[in-house]
């Protein structure tokens, strides 16, 4: 069977983890192929509303395997925390929940380079979620990185010492001042560590295989989002992982010819939380009401989210960059009540139209040209067949799908695992 993948088109938050949950049922095995705490994805049903940073979001469902692959980057101390927050749901993690031995670790260490980092760039800051993304995976390519796997060899702490040690001269090296106590962080690390020990690591590029062989379905979960992606992003305000779809065949050990259906996700509008460019950022009132309506707080910082109008010429971008073959579009319900939707269709660029991203996309450099559309009044968020949709949104949705070249195939109208309406 071939592996399906979900990922976000935007600069991330744009509800992977609800309609991962939704599509669970359909899937044997729903794998993380990239990212680690920075991600924040939200659940909600049967009146809970529950975050997941690093576990995978088919971990609600009974009979549904959910691996942590290799491409992702795991903080012993954040996960624990994950898996204490399981507890009252009685979820049986020990025999559903998968890790791969290649998979990286983040140590405490990474988190106060992170911190150091930021601190050093002063404006030019990324707004990294501080969770020690950029230095592991820094040490991930640079090749000095501790691995899942280390944890089962001897000299596994001899290993640590080296590369923390190596971390608290870098962190003097920056010349801003960061305020830790090692030992206290460590404690709570190594804690957490046994805790991760009690779970089962696996050879997870060949587990994959072997269940792919047996006929399983596979969902891979991507975390972030195409414009935070380290390649084709909005460098340097990007992630440090490969966000599109190839970050799942190095993230899990797939093929390229093992893809079937690439879903990809977005939002009716945009947001991005943290720096860097983002043509149709809305400063008015469109924008605080998209802000408040939405909701729009980081799930993992609870930061604001900026907002503004579907950007169409970075979703082609994503959609191409991604070979998304059905999308998934989010949040219609909040732009009930606005009298005009803009999308944007294209960019005046140096005093020329374009229809493409270019390197540059600066607010100096790009301005968005809007193709208006009429709003609709109704309320989404009870509706549960198509029929009901408002011919406005009709009309909207259809122009999307055309200029994408792509069906939208589901249209969530609402948080909730039930808020949700196939096409
Ligand atoms: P993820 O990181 O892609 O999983 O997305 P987040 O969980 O960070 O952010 C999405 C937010 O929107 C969460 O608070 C979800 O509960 C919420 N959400 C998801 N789908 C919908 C929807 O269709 N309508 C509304 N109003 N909220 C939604
Ligand atoms: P999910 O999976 C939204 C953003 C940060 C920052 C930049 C780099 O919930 O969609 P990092 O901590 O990776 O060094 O931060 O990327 N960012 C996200 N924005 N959703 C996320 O994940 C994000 N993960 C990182 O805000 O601008
Ligand atoms: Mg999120």
């Amino acid at each position: 069977m071939a592996v399906d993948l979900l990922l976000g088109l935007q600069w991330g938050d744009e509800g992977k983890g609800k309609i991962v949950d939704v599509f669970t049922k359909k899937y044997d095995i729903i794998a993380r192929f990239q990212g680690g705490p920075n991600a924040g994805h939200t659940l909600e049903f049967d009146g809970h509303k529950h975050v997941l940073h690093t576990i995978p979001s088919g971990i609600f469902h009974e009979n549904t395997v959910n691996l942590v692959g290799n491409g992702v980057v795991i903080d012993p101390v954040i996960f624990k925390k994950e898996l204490d927050n399981l507890e009252p749901f009685k979820t049986d993690y020990k025999s559903k929940l998968l890790i791969s031995r290649k998979a990286h670790l983040i140590l405490p260490t990474h988190r106060l380079l992170d911190a150091a980092s930021e601190a050093s760039k002063g404006k030019a800051k990324i707004g990294s979620t501080l969770k020690g993304i950029g230095p592991t995976y820094m040490d991930k390519t640079g090749r000095n990185g501790l691995r899942v796997g280390d944890l089962e060899l001897e000299d596994w702490m001899d290993k640590y010492r080296m590369l923390a040690d190596k971390h608290e001269a870098m962190i003097s090296f920056y010349d801003v001042d960061v305020q830790y106590d090692l030992a206290e962080l460590e404690k709570e690390f190594f804690e957490a560590v046994k805790m991760l020990k009690t779970l089962q690591f696996i050879d997870s590029e060949n587990y994959l295989q072997n269940a792919q062989q047996e006929g399983k379905t596979i969902l891979a979960e991507g975390a972030q989002g195409s414009l935070l992606d380290i390649d084709f992003g909005t460098y340097p305000f990007v992630t440090s992982s490969t966000t599109t779809a190839a970050g799942a065949c190095t993230g899990l050990g797939v093929a390229p010819n093992q893809i079937g259906d690439a879903f990809g996700i977005f939002k009716a509008y945009t947001t991005r939380v943290g720096s860097g460019p983002f043509p149709t950022e809305l400063f008015d009132e469109d924008g605080e009401t998209m802000g408040r309506v939405g909701n729009e707080f980081g799930a993992t910082t609870g930061r604001a989210r900026r907002c503004g109008w579907l950007d169409l010429v970075a979703l082609k971008y994503a959609v191409q960059i991604n070979g998304i073959t059905q999308l998934i579009m989010m949040k219609g319900d909040v732009l009930s009540g606005f009298k005009t939707l803009k999308v944007c269709t294209a960019y005046n660029y140096k005093g020329e139209e374009i229809d493409h991203l270019p390197y540059n996309i600066e607010a100096e450099n790009v301005t968005p040209v809007y193709t208006e559309f009429k709003g609709w009044k109704e309320d989404l968020t009870k509706m549960t067949d198509a029929s009901e949709l408002p011919q406005e949104l009709l009309t909207y949705i259809e122009f999307l799908e055309k200029e994408l070249k792509t069906p939208i195939s589901v249209v969530s109208v609402g948080p909730d695992r039930k808020q949700t309406i196939n096409r």
